[in-house]
């Protein structure tokens, strides 16, 4: 029996693979604990159940005129449905387009969304690399300064969008770090960015499986314009994201990706493109994968996203009080439990002088716990958290680039999802304490290209567990 500090009491049966045993370096097996819900979410049995009985119907979708083509048809557009109500979408301003995840989302906004190079685009330095990079090259980049807990500086949002008044189009701002768990002030941005005649582009990769998410009408000066997530952090991992926004912004010009379905009429020398989202989703589309968010979204929604941010909280604030306590452990981002409610069950640290992969790989092959580690696709932020000096940066990037990632700066990083237990925290807080106390049973040796620790003599045979 797992204790709970909340009302999601029966959630652990619906995660499928829950109760899975994995080896221990002593031999013996263990109940895995997943604390990296970050990266990926395991899959809700609801999601399972539904893509299951779906695929007695599954057929082609648009184009076919059977009679599974037909239920496929409408399973694909009710996806699509259930997606914009999520974010509280109007079909007729807003548009749902799906695609693989949050960074094709970002990247197919930022090859459509009309800018030149004197325009200015603000990301914020908490960013995701793929809420930075597809922005690159495309505008002038900048990034909204963070403060030393890694909290976006609203003064230095003021200030930029004072400073470049009238170039910048647009704000592209996560609703959630996925290293510190910080929550911005999005609709406070989105006001402001509106005001300074800019559009707002919300990365929900993160927020999307914690809180709920209101669009907005076009006219609420604090909606968002775009917003973008991945089903695979919403426990449904089945290949699908999301970019839902404004219509306008599709409704003319090219889509990056051309070929079937994005067209209404093509000769020789001329092609009509076909209205939004068609225009954008070039082939055949993930039909299982939208099914898969669809039905995650109707779960999550049953579950209430009040109870779920609720649950992460305390389980957060419970936490952070428990790591606190370990001799040598420190946290980054903001350490205080009583602002748990305020930010994401992200929570990332350091132990001692112990190498991020060093402190990763004990967790994983002494304990069984899931983590991650390292920069987590964001390394100017890294950088900023762990105030590495420019000259050591370059140094970092010299060392990688002669394929040598053996100091690389980083952090261990857990991220709760919405079933994870104060039982699983107690067996984290026992791992680090004995890890902090070097009491360590593997003898571990670092592979110098990839920076990652292996137990030496231990190398179990994977093909057991699964294999095609
Ligand atoms: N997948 C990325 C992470 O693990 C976003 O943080």
């Amino acid at each position: 029996m797992h204790n709970t500090i909340s009302e999601i009491t029966n959630i652990r049966e619906r995660i499928v693979g829950i109760g899975q045993q994995v080896p221990l370096l002593d031999g013996r097996q263990r109940t895995y604990i997943n604390l990296d819900n970050a990266a990926s979410t395991p899959a809700l049995r609801d999601v399972l159940d539904t893509v299951n009985s779906f695929m007695d119907w599954y057929s082609s979708v648009h184009r076919g005129t059977g009679f599974k083509s037909r239920v496929a048809t409408q399973a694909y557009d009710d996806a699509r449905r259930i997606v914009g109500d999520f974010v509280g979408a109007d079909p007729q301003t807003h548009v749902v387009i799906f695609g693989k995840n949050t960074s094709e989302a970002i990247n197919k906004l930022a090859y459509r969304f009309p800018l030149t190079q004197d325009d200015v685009v603000l990301v914020s330095l908490l960013e995701h690399h793929s809420n930075d990079l597809p922005w690159r090259g495309r505008a002038r980049v900048e990034h909204i300064a963070a403060d030393e807990l890694g909290r976006l500086d609203e003064d230095d949002f003021d200030r930029r969008l004072a400073q470049h008044k009238g170039r910048v189009k647009l704000v592209a701002v996560t609703g959630a770090s996925n290293v510190t768990g910080h929550l911005p002030d999005i609709h406070q941005l989105a006001r402001k960015a509106h005001a300074a005649g800019a559009q707002i582009l919300i990365d929900c990769a993160q927020l999307a499986p914690h809180r709920a998410i209101n669009i907005g009408p076009l006219d609420d000066p604090a909606h968002l314009d775009y917003v973008a997530l991945s089903a695979h952090k919403m426990y449904a991992p089945f290949g699908t994201g999301a970019l839902i926004g404004r219509r306008d912004t599709f409704e003319h010009g090219e889509p990056e990706y051309r070929g079937g379905g994005t067209i209404e009429f093509v000769t020789q020398e001329t092609v009509e493109w076909a209205e939004p989202p068609d225009r954008e989703e070039a082939g055949s589309p993930n039909v299982v994968g939208a099914v898969a968010l669809a039905a995650a979204i109707k779960a999550l929604r049953t579950i209430g996203m009040e109870a779920i941010a609720r649950h992460e909280a305390d389980l957060t604030a419970y936490a952070l009080e428990r790591l606190l306590n370990v001799e040598g452990l420190e946290i980054y981002g903001d350490p205080d439990p009583r602002r748990a409610a305020s930010r994401l069950g992200v929570i990332p640290f350091n132990v001692g002088d112990l190498s991020h992969f060093l402190v990763a790989a004990i967790l994983g092959t002494e304990w069984g716990i899931g983590v991650r580690h390292g920069c987590f696709c964001a390394h100017p932020y890294l950088i900023h958290l762990m105030g590495v000096s420019a000259a050591d940066a370059m140094q970092v990037r010299a060392d990688i680039l002669a394929h040598n990632r053996r100091h690389m700066p980083g952090l261990v990083r857990i991220s709760f999802g919405m079933y994870n237990t104060t039982d699983e925290v107690e067996a984290l807080v026992q791992a680090l304490t004995a890890i902090a106390q070097g009491k360590i049973a593997g003898r571990y040796e670092q592979d110098t290209r990839s920076g990652e620790y292996n137990a030496a003599g231990w190398s179990p045979d994977l093909s057991q567990y699964f294999r095609l």
